[in-house]
């Protein structure tokens, strides 16, 4: 799919399509589609309503489904937040008698397995499908495999793998979660076109300008946690909350790197959102009173010692997975960059770069540590480019993560 697309409909993070509203299938397409009435075509109808609900469905993936009877859209349905019905549900209620016979397209492998709701693939039996087609398997290790092997069972036809690359890169956090077992990572950050993060006197508000600050709110949205050190904490005193023109349902857990329990108490970070969801990671050896005096305040204080006396990478997300946490945006300083990656756990970046130069030996640039040779420098694929006002984002995947 054209990422430019993707990133297009999820301007439209809040969903706006009104529940069951159906569209004639030469109402569709445009420049660029795939011809009409082809299972690539109503696949990507289906893709354009799953993102709908970006960042608004985690734990759960976004999910969208056309329902199509005699070449014409007769359902379609998305997955809308946690706890709603799945979008083959959706588009199944909306089809109605007319879903008998039919195809339905779905992004995401049915499920079979009872959840928060129950499982899909009795449903779409009941109703009386004749066909599926599915962009991509689910990752969950409680549905892979046995939605489609339950449809076939029950005599359904089934195609899998239409645009499967456009689904897998919809939900790459989600499928890189259920894959590796831990969440996927987004190393994020704000540089000059010299590489640095902030002027030789620590100072880096602000870098970039306004539509790019404002793309930085989208991606806080579309995560789940956002991770700083407690370096970043003591100097810019963030809030590390969503800020968008509207209001925001959901609030990602803010979490800091911070062996020694050194974040102050009356950091921001603890007076705006809910303080219980302001995780402080601390090491071995915190001073107990620190602790307590964090916990006070209404922080959530977990323990991820690492062998070197400070906080270790691994531990820290897999507290973050037991929490339900697919996405993960590390938003600095250089030295919790260079942690994530010294541990091979950063599987995406995306940096803003702007046409500015600052200089200085001593002013920090976008990874910090001790550096790696060009023999083992950290390769980056699939790069895309967009233009935000003066400023550009580059986004890249880490090379050999899967997403
Ligand atoms: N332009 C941007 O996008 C951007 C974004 C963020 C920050 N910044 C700038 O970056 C600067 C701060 O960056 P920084 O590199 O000095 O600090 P940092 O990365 O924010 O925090 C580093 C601190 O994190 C703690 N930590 C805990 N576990 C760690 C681990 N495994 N590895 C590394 N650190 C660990 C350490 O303190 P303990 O040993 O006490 O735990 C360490 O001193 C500020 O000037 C800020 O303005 C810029
Ligand atoms: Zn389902």
């Amino acid at each position: 799919m054209n990422t430019e697309s993707v990133n297009e409909s999820s301007d439209r993070a809040a969903p706006r399509v009104p529940r069951g509203a159906c569209e004639r299938v030469g109402g569709l397409g445009g420049f660029g589609s795939p011809p009409m009435n082809t299972d690539a075509h109503f696949m990507r109808r289906a893709l354009a309503l799953a993102e709908q609900a970006r960042g608004l469905t985690s734990p759960n993936p976004l999910v969208g489904a056309v329902v199509v009877s005699g070449g014409e859209i007769v359902g379609e349905g998305f997955h809308r937040a946690v706890g709603q019905p799945h979008a083959e549900v959706e588009a199944l209620e909306v089809a109605g008698v007319k879903s008998r016979g039919g195809t339905l397209y779905v992004t995401l492998e049915p499920c079979m397995h009872h959840g928060r709701t129950p499982p899909c693939v009795p449903r779409v039996l009941a109703a009386g499908i004749a066909r599926v087609v599915v962009a991509v398997s689910d990752a969950n290790p409680l549905v892979a495999g046995g939605g489609i092997a339950a449809l076939r069972a029950a005599g359904v036809e089934v195609t899998e793998g239409v645009m499967a690359e456009e689904a897998r890169r919809q939900n790459r956090a989600f499928l890189h979660a259920m894959r590796a077992g831990r969440p996927h990572v987004t190393l994020k950050g704000a540089i000059t076109l010299d590489g640095k993060i902030a002027d030789v006197h620590g100072t880096s508000r602000w870098i970039t300008g306004r539509e790019a600050r404002e793309r930085a709110h989208r991606l806080r949205a579309e995560c789940d946690a956002i991770v700083v050190g407690v370096e970043t904490v003591r100097r810019d005193d963030p809030e590390l909350t969503v800020r968008l023109d509207r209001p925001w349902p959901r609030e990602p857990y803010r979490v800091v790197l911070d062996s020694r329990a050194r974040m102050p108490v009356s950091a921001r970070l603890l007076r705006v959102g809910t303080p219980a969801r302001v995780l402080v990671a601390v090491a071995a050896d915190a001073p107990a009173p620190s602790i307590a005096a964090l916990e006070a305040r209404g922080a959530t204080v977990v323990r991820c010692p690492g062998p070197t006396g400070r906080i270790d990478p691994r531990r820290l997300l897999d507290e973050l997975h037991r929490r339900e946490v697919r996405a993960v945006l590390v938003e600095g300083g250089a030295e919790v960059h260079a942690a994530f990656l010294d541990a091979a756990l950063v599987d995406r970046v995306a940096v803003f770069v702007a046409p500015a130069l600052l200089g200085g030996r001593g002013a920090p640039s976008l990874v910090g540590g001790s550096g790696r040779t060009l023999k083992d420098r950290v390769a980056l694929d699939d790069f895309e480019v967009t233009r935000l006002g003066p400023d550009v984002l580059l986004e890249a995947d880490v090379a050999g993560s899967r997403h």
